[in-house]
């Protein structure tokens, strides 16, 4: 995000004849608020809903009879900086309000959660990440935009970038894995696809990479818990891809609801100035995460709301989300001086200037043909894209004796609640679809033509039907069993202490494989699952994810052969819940895990993953051979022969892993540098090139100094983080 002399001068002149109080009103985010219907606060009333005081149905008539409120009043009086609404015409409305009623006309920015996908959603990130293909990051993310801004949203809190280690976390489901390459790569991607298409006001939104920072480190895997880690962990794991966001321009950050080795990342001054806005230069603004002021007194890092006001605005938080704090507090600190003028105006100064890059002093408004175009249904290529995804996202984890792909020949039996459900397609934080563009398992295979029976037999939830499940088994030739998470199992506050498939699921395939017949487990789910037990049992498994609105679609095709799976996993997947946190990039340890006692292992558990990090099968296969390495200038180029040895097309994704085999700290045992996709055909090969700067080979020490090291380094190519041809070479820099 870069403004132009005559656009900073602007936002100057406008900051100028700002008071205070309109000042301060641009640091604050409203969100609509219930009202009215009932006679109790409504946070009072969402506790007796979920302490089962009312019923859904109750709750369901009170909210009934109440309204929203939109703020408009504070909206005239200059209050709201930023509103969170996703309806066309209501945004229309408010910003006609903010522009011409308020003493200033300042726009709104109007933000909201659309981390994969507005109301074309596709893959979760987790998913979209094993496809490893760039393009596809930044192609979904300007259709995003687009789609954003026909609904009035100027703002999207994503990419979620939190690297992650630990399944039992629910959000890794939002984020693309444990990998700060992938990571860095996608980030990078999603900011060019939000941002980067001026052709027009309504194709580019701000974007807001979160959660700043190591939200993913969180303790034990449960959620907003504390995080601690070295500096050097930090640097090489945990910020990489917020550096490589904010290199793509970024405009703005949302800081994490955790601490980070005692501080809070909303009033970590050393996180939000030195390292975002100083080293790493974001131009625009910091907001706060939902209610994430307010509970920095939860933390015991302020006594009181005041305190915690202070601290995160001299802390370098720009924008309040939703307490109301700055509101209150700022004005008479600032009249103490005890928050500085110069604290005010530079929070105000990023956020002016973010409106005015987004162009929302020209035109903020959604024309009504275009919110009329949208109501009449989606447009043919987005809808295109989301099936791309979809294909491009699903991981062959194992297929012995070639089960898959199905004929169309084949009695297939579907089997899981999940196979028959469109509202579970598009998983986690997905706000905005229309059950009628979702299509299911179930709908998918007979649109494809599949010769398909269904039998619910039971999910992740509740009971399960075994006399349904032998029913199933009677006359097929096959059954497909749709197995996994409900799209409420995973993302924000869902961490889970055991992430085996939930309910009763494994007794229901155990029912399935009694029959003898062939079984076939596809996965919905939001996280990577221990599935030791699957993986013995179950012939053949696809992940599948949730993989939006075109699920079935893709989930049919690479079923019956049309698609063949590409994808690569983005999280190593666990045999059991213990091994967590599990990553490939580990170090070695003086005692690297083996079969022998006194190494790294456990006694009742493999002790590397099940499915590691950049594993995925085809129906075909590729060999690789003749890798050579040469230095050129001050660059390594890396080739290597592909070949497919298969009767099927298909895609590989060829990946570039290095170790650092000795430092002045440990390193991991491999690290991805770079991918590529290759479409190869039957019998056809393909030399690839990867080009490797020698600077890239560093890594930050514990004073956040980026190294490069004289030594030996290991390097291999190959289809995932435990297989390929290796090189050696010793380097000196
Ligand atoms: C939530 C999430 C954050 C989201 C915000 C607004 O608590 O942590 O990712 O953008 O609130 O919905």
């Amino acid at each position: 995000m870069t403004l132009t002399q005559e656009q900073k001068q602007f936002v100057e002149d406008l900051l100028g004849r700002m008071t205070l109080e309109e000042k301060i009103g641009q640091m604050n985010q409203e969100s609509p608020s219930i009202v009215g219907g009932f006679d109790v606060p409504f946070s009072e009333l969402i506790e007796m809903l979920t302490d089962g005081r009312i019923s859904q149905e109750e709750f369901g008539r009170i909210m009934a009879s109440a309204k929203q409120d939109l703020h408009e009043d504070d909206i005239r009086a200059g209050r709201v900086g930023s509103m969170m609404v996703n309806d066309p015409r209501q945004n229309n409305t408010l910003q006609k309000i903010a522009m011409e009623e308020s003493r200033l006309g300042i726009p709104l920015i109007i933000g909201f959660d659309v981390i994969h996908g507005f109301r074309s959603v596709f893959p979760i990130a987790i998913a979209e990440a094993c496809s490893f293909d760039d393009d596809l990051f930044e192609s979904t993310a300007h259709m995003a935009a687009v789609e954003s801004r026909a609904h009035g949203i100027n703002w999207n809190f994503a990419p979620m970038i939190d690297a992650a280690r630990d399944s039992r976390w629910g959000r890794v489901s939002e984020g693309p894995g444990e990998d700060p390459l992938l990571g860095s790569r996608f980030a990078r991607a999603k900011i060019r696809g939000l941002q980067n298409d001026h052709s027009s006001p309504l194709n580019y939104v701000a974007a807001c990479t979160k959660h700043f920072v190591a939200y993913g480190a969180c303790e034990s895997g449960r959620d907003y818990n504390t995080t601690s880690m070295s500096v050097s962990q930090l640097y090489n794991v945990y910020l990489p891809a917020f550096r490589a966001a904010m290199e793509e321009g970024a405009a703005t950050v949302m800081a994490a609801f955790n601490d980070l080795n005692g501080v809070p990342c909303t009033v970590n001054r050393h996180l939000l100035r030195d390292i975002l806005k100083g080293e790493f230069g974001l131009e625009g603004f910091v907001v706060s995460d939902a209610n994430a002021i307010r509970e920095c007194v939860s933390h015991g890092i302020a006594e009181d709301e005041r305190d915690a006001g202070v601290q995160a605005a001299l802390a370098g938080m720009d924008m309040d989300m939703g307490t109301h704090i700055y509101l209150e507090h700022l004005k008479a600190e600032a009249e103490k001086g005890t928050v500085p003028m110069e604290v005010i105006d530079e929070a105000v100064r990023r956020i002016l200037s973010v409106k005015v890059w987004l162009g929302l002093f020209e035109d903020p408004f959604v024309p009504e043909e275009l919110i009329a175009a949208y109501e009449k249904g989606l447009p043919e290529a987005h809808v295109g894209l989301c099936r791309r995804a979809a294909n491009e996202s699903m991981v062959l984890l194992k297929n012995d004796n070639h089960l898959l792909p199905l004929s169309r020949g084949q009695k297939i039996s579907l089997v899981g609640n999940l196979a028959d459900n469109p509202d579970e397609v598009c998983g986690a934080w997905a706000m905005a679809w229309k059950r009628e563009d979702c299509v299911s398992v179930r709908a998918g295979l007979e649109a494809a033509g599949a010769q398909v029976s269904y039998y619910p037999c039971g999910g992740p939830e509740g009971e399960i039907d075994l006399e349904e499940a032998d029913r199933a088994c009677e006359n097929a030739d096959v059954i497909v069993a749709v197995v996994g998470e409900t799209d409420a199992m995973s993302g924000e506050a869902s961490s889970r202490t055991d992430t085996t498939l939930p309910g009763r699921q494994r007794e229901l395939l155990e029912r399935l494989l009694r029959s003898g017949k062939p079984v076939v487990a596809v996965l919905m789910n939001g996280r990577p699952l221990a599935l030791g037990w699957e993986a013995e049992h179950v012939p053949a498994i696809l992940e599948a994810w949730h993989l939006g609105i075109r699920m079935g679609d893709a989930v049919a095709a690479a079923l019956l052969g049309d698609v063949n799976p590409s994808g690569k996993l983005s999280s190593s997947f666990p045999y059991v819940t213990g091994q967590c946190p599990l990553y490939y990039n580990h170090p070695s340890t003086g005692r690297p895990g083996s079969k022998s006692k006194f190494t790294s292992r456990y006694l009742d558990a493999p002790w590397d993953a099940l499915y590691p990090f950049g594993h995925g099968l085809s129906y075909t296969s590729f060999a690789y051979d003749d890798m050579q390495v040469h230095k050129i200038g001050q660059c390594l180029e890396f080739t290597v022969r592909i070949r497919n040895t298969g009767e099927r097309a298909g895609t590989e994704i060829a990946q570039l892993y290095m170790q650092d085999v000795s430092a002045s700290l440990v390193r991991p045992v491999r690290e991805l540098k770079d991918y590529r996709r290759v479409e190869l055909k039957p019998g056809e090969e393909k030399k690839i090139t990867f080009v490797l700067p020698l600077d890239a080979l560093g890594f930050y020490d514990n004073e956040g100094k980026y190294r490069l090291e004289d030594g030996l380094f290991r390097f291999t190519i190959g289809p995932s983080s435990r297989e390929g041809l290796s090189k050696e070479l010793r380097l000196t820099f």
